[in-house]
């Protein structure tokens, strides 16, 4: 393109409309390069001021200089222009209503049922037991039959036992956590630390005391030597741990069919006697049907009701409360994280 009057018009003319057409800050930085920029026309007119005879330089060095100023200015100006109408559109799409609600997210918590398993859990994993477990859903044999259980035993009846369809199936819902230590004495050799919370069921109507549906942990221990004084050092120390420095335990006759012999374990709490739950030593007829030797190792057992735990601690009145899962019961003890 030659130096001309004419053609520095045409730059100028072509670079303000571009300029003022355009209508967003994207495309004026697009104009910029085209029109303004060291490649646009108006600047290769002004790179070829230096082939001019020097006569001709001064004038169209005035008008180039005119032109490129008149640019400039333009350029500026519709650069705030855009700038304004921008601002003014953030102002509006990115309104925050201050006097919205606020959103008010709950965090959750853990249930307190929840919070003294993994208590009894973390304090028994400390002592170097481990956790076990089995299903809710589980054979009667385990169950019944093989904790020496007897066909007409009580406990078997159609008024306590959840049996489930079809009954050949054998399949009851597990009425205590004991059919655990049978799946672990089945498959783990001696020496045998463990516990086992979980969730057992019994056809009882929710009352204040019951629920269908409850919890317990269970305690294991087969080794060599083991004593019911090991037993009882166990359950005063479990018991402090969950009531309490100046909890003890005592322990009363009873019977399980799977322990020999068998006791009730109370705590004292709060200056009485709490019945808490069942122990004893394992009855060597449960060690040999799960194949373990007698004349070499010996055990103890205990099972709790964790429900029966958190009442008692915790002064809670009736079970409803523990089962009905409101969330303001809940969050009374903390949210347990
Ligand atoms: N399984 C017994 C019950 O549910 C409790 C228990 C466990 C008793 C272990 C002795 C040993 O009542």
């Amino acid at each position: 393109m030659s130096l001309s009057t004419s053609a520095i018009d045409d730059a100028l003319k072509s670079a303000v409309a571009a300029i003022k057409g355009a209508r967003t800050l994207d495309e004026l930085k697009a104009v910029k390069i085209e029109h303004v920029g060291d490649k646009s026309p108006i600047s290769k007119l002004n790179q070829s001021l230096g082939k001019l005879e020097p006569s001709d330089r001064a004038e169209f060095g005035k008008i180039l200089g005119q032109a490129k100023a008149e640019i400039g200015a333009g350029f500026a100006e519709q650069q705030s222009k855009l700038e304004v109408e921008r601002d003014a559109k953030v102002l509006l799409e990115e309104v925050v209503d201050v006097t919205l609600p606020a959103s008010n997210a709950h965090v959750g918590g853990l249930h307190p049922l929840t919070v003294i398993k993994n208590e009894v859990s973390d304090y028994f994993l400390s002592l170097g037991y481990s956790i076990a477990e089995g299903p809710e859903l589980e054979a009667g044999w385990l169950n019944f039959d093989s904790l020496n259980i007897p066909a007409d035993h009580p406990a078997r009846t159609m008024q306590d036992t959840f049996f489930i369809e079809p009954l050949e199936s054998g399949l009851v819902l597990r009425t205590h956590t004991s059919p655990v230590q049978m799946r672990t004495m089945l498959t783990q050799e001696p020496p045998i630390f463990i516990v086992s919370p979980g969730r057992t069921f019994r056809a009882d109507e929710l009352d204040v005391t019951h629920s269908p549906v409850f919890s317990q942990v269970e305690g294991l221990v087969v080794d060599k030597g083991i004593t019911m004084a090991h037993l009882k050092g166990t359950l005063d120390d479990f018991a402090m741990k969950m009531f309490g420095p100046s909890a003890i335990t005592r322990l009363r006759p009873s019977f399980f069919p799977f322990t020999e012999p068998s006791a009730e374990v109370d705590v004292w709490f709060n200056n009485r006697w709490i019945e808490w739950g069942g122990c004893g030593m394992v009855n060597p007829r449960v060690l040999e049907t799960a194949g373990i030797d007698t004349n070499v190792y010996s055990g103890f057992a205990f099972g709790m009701g964790l429900e029966r735990t958190l009442m008692v601690r915790q002064g809670i009145k009736d079970m409803h409360d523990i089962v009905e899962g409101d969330i303001r019961f809940s969050r009374s003890f903390g949210l347990g994280l």
